[in-house]
């Protein structure tokens, strides 16, 4: 069995430490982050996923129990533990109610600790494995019309026709959304109605929100109404793609060109985040900013994957020169073909299933041979994150070049 990966949100740095020398001691148990605010906290819960959480409660304010609540919401398969040195009947309601499985009294108690990890190690639910966990790879670039949702709704055609069991491809440009009109479909469900019926659906039925194409994808597709799409929070749509992970071997996501705050909170839930991009200076300039903010929340080289889109070496600007340039290496190059990426889109069929024998359709399989390939790389552990709301995780001061 896996091991039961744990992370710990907590101002004080000495209960940080007596929790890490304890449980460091438990076989089958493993710290993979601490934080000390919870911003940094939530982030890193995001993007590693644990199995526990324990969070500090009743502080200065309510940010503790509020994560405590957004966690459980977010990713109910995790077990969160509240700690707190206020023994008030109201506190502990409070945290019960907000989805807390312990209330941990400070100073903690080893046995009681032991206690609480010992549940969560021998719940049945964890054997085999635990809840499936799809990948999410994200499909996104800071400009405009280059390709972005063409290369996610072929990817997912693509990781199918490359034997992927289920993969589901959502639309997550909510005011401008076209993932459904690429592919001809008429939904009877969007990323609305799942947002709003969260608390009702589970693993097992979430599928029936999602539209099925005949390539075999399933579509959950954007709002009908600009007024739907602004009613979805960030925290609703971090909530719809964990559930969708939960049923999907894949889950491809298209994005609105630009990071706006939900944005930002999806790329942080992410696996893989293919950067789109031309070459051609008006984007390539905007690609150099978009990596320089990938920098600056410290996402690692692996998770962050530059792809050049309608690549003709004829263009006059040489991909070699740029990527020394702009110090990245392209994960991949796809050929310029309109006629036959219109046509795909024209009838509904992406090309990669349409033109199978074409050059463009076949750099899409073996592009999606290499993602499928890979092994998926667990994001370094307690990556440190840049504090703040999202503003100024964009503005703040750059940490690293
Ligand atoms: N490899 C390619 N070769 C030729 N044309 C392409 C290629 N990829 C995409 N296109 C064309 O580029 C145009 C824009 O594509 P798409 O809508 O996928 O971009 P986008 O980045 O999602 O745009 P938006 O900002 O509107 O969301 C489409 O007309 C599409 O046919
Ligand atoms: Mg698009």
């Amino acid at each position: 069995m896996k091991n039961l990966r744990i992370i710990i949100v907590d101002t004080d740095d000495l209960t940080r430490k007596a929790i890490h020398t304890h449980l460091s001691g438990f076989a089958g148990v493993e710290i993979i982050g601490e934080a000390k605010d919870t911003v940094t906290g939530h982030r890193m819960i995001r993007q590693n996923r644990p199995d526990v959480v324990l969070v500090e409660v009743g502080g200065l304010d309510d940010s503790g129990m509020k994560l405590a609540a957004e966690v459980h919401r977010e990713m109910p398969q995790v077990a969160v533990f509240v700690t707190s040195s206020h023994k008030n009947p109201d506190l502990i309601l409070k945290a019960m109610s907000s989805g807390a499985r312990e209330f941990l009294l400070r100073p903690i108690e080893i046995h009681v600790l032991t206690q609480a990890i010992e549940k969560v190690l021998k719940d049945p639910s964890r054997a085999g494995g635990g809840v499936r966990r799809g990948r999410v790879l994200t499909f996104f670039s800071n400009k405009g019309g280059v390709g972005t949702t063409t290369l996610a709704t072929n990817t997912a055609a693509g990781l199918v026709m490359e034997g992927a069991s289920a993969v589901g491809l959502v639309d997550m440009d909510l005011q401008l959304g076209n993932v459904a009109s690429f592919l001809n479909l008429t939904p009877t469900y969007t990323v609305f109605d799942l947002a709003s019926q969260l608390d009702k659906v589970n693993a097992s039925t979430v599928e029936s929100f999602l539209t099925k194409h005949a390539t075999g994808i399933s579509v959950l597709a954007e709002p009908r109404t600009p007024a739907e799409a602004e009613a979805i929070t960030p925290s609703q749509a971090a909530s719809a793609l964990d559930l969708l992970r939960s049923a999907y071997e894949y889950v491809v996501v298209d994005t609105p060109k630009g990071f706006d705050e939900r944005t930002l909170d999806i790329l942080d839930l992410s696996d893989e985040i293919f950067v789109v991009s031309e070459l051609s200076l008006p984007a390539l300039r905007n690609l150099k900013k978009c990596l320089d903010v990938f920098r600056d929340l410290q996402y690692s080289k692996t998770r962050v994957r530059v792809l050049i889109n309608r690549h003709d070496p004829r263009g006059g600007i040489r991909l070699a020169d740029i990527e020394q340039n702009l110090r990245f290496d392209a994960f991949w190059s796809f050929p310029n073909d309109f006629f036959r990426i219109m046509n795909g889109i024209n009838t509904g069929s992406p090309v990669v299933a349409s033109s199978e024998e074409s050059e463009i359709a076949r750099s899409i399989r073996q592009f999606c041979r290499k993602v499928a390939g890979r092994e998926a790389e667990a994001v370094a552990a307690g990556e440190g994150a840049p504090r703040g709301g999202y503003l100024k995780r964009l503005f703040g001061k750059r940490q690293e070049d």
